[in-house]
């Protein structure tokens, strides 16, 4: 006869302290604190709950399919952007190690009341994208009588991210987002790669351009998105594979895609990169007067300034490994001009 293993059971009282803010009301966001026993296997969506039923009908957040499907229940527990009805609260006392647990709404969105953001802004951001297929007459024909086929590999290239529930975890934790009111974030970006490389779709070029409007070059590749995401939908890996198509189309002309080349260029060149000259690539002449302030400074400080990079001991290796990439990148076209 198996045994059957119970789990432990632990009951832990915790101070629960939530970001209170009625924008009309109160002249600043403000903290109420909580005591609520939590017990193995409580949610932070219950916990609100708990909150709300039994000690604060006022306390105001949003949830509605309580299974990590609706993508509506996101907050910020410890700083950390996620699905409320998804997220157990024990673990996190125990990984911070103290009985305080701070719950604040998403960041980069205006609040409407205590844990209730207007996610309008993202909305705005994503409809810029055009986030449907414009059909591609050549792959879906006109009538209903045949069907619209495509390869395993095809739907592979973007089947994961079709699974995005629009949380805006992403978007929250984003620090380009809140750096840069233009830029459309992680989830819009990653939406409109998936559709750009859906073979039905035939609305690639407009959906860069909205891209490159709305700063596909902001993002620093912090990877923070791919940490957040509650659907592994890997935003950050989208963004670089949208500038890799932008710049396959043919769009080399912008700040950021010179900066790319720029770095890739003079790592296979030197095995490092040319800063004292990254700033004349990226931004042609008027880069200059960056380069001559700063070594006017250098000068200032007793530094005697160089634009020489030298070559770093095993670049003829990295040279290697970029001849080898480039072998298999023009295998792979030739192989997808075949097809
Ligand atoms: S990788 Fe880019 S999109 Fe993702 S969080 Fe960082 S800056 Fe934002
Ligand atoms: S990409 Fe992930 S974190 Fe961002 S909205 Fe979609 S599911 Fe949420
Ligand atoms: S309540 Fe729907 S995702 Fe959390």
């Amino acid at each position: 006869m198996t045994e059957k293993i119970t789990p432990k059971r632990e009951k832990l009282l915790a101070n629960i302290r939530i970001q209170r803010f009625t924008p009309t009301f109160d002249r600043s966001p403000y903290f109420d604190n909580f005591k609520v026993d939590v017990e193995t296997g409580m949610t932070v969506l219950e916990v609100l709950r708990q909150i709300k039923n039994t000690q604060d009908s006022s306390l105001t957040f949003r949830a509605f399919c309580r299974s990590a499907i609706c993508g509506s229940c996101t907050v910020r527990v410890n700083g950390n952007s996620v699905l409320a009805c998804s997220t157990q609260l024990m673990p996190i006392i125990k990984d911070f190690g103290k009985g305080t647990v701070t719950i604040k709404p998403m960041a980069n969105l205006p609040v409407i009341r205590d844990l209730v953001v207007d996610i309008d802004p993202i909305i705005e951001k994503l409809a810029k994208m055009h986030p449907y297929l414009m059909e591609n007459r050549q792959r879906i024909p006109e009538t209903l009588e045949q069907e619209s086929l495509m390869s395993q590999e095809e739907l592979e290239a973007f089947n994961s991210l079709t699974d995005c529930i629009l949380c805006g975890a992403c978007f929250s934790a984003c620090s380009s987002v809140k750096a840069d009111k233009n830029y459309a974030g992680p989830l819009t970006i990653a939406k409109a790669y998936r559709f750009s490389i859906d073979p039905r779709d035939n609305f690639r070029c407009v959906r860069i351009q909205a891209s490159m409007d709305q700063g596909l070059w902001s993002c620093v590749q912090c990877r923070k998105c791919i940490k957040v995401c509650p659907k592994d939908i890997r935003p950050a890996d989208a963004i670089r594979n949208m500038r890799r198509i932008a710049i396959d189309d043919g769009i080399h002309d912008t700040a950021g895609s010179r900066r790319a080349k720029a770095y890739t260029d003079d790592v296979e060149k030197f095995g490092q990169v040319n800063k004292p000259m990254l700033p004349v690539i990226v931004n042609g002449t008027k880069g200059w007067t960056a380069i001559e302030a700063a070594e006017a400074y250098l000068e200032s400080k007793g530094i005697e300034p160089t634009r020489q990079v030298c070559t770093l001991p095993g670049q003829d290796s990295a040279a290697k490994i970029y001849a080898e990439v480039r072998k298999i990148e023009t295998q792979d076209k030739e192989k997808k001009d075949c097809d």
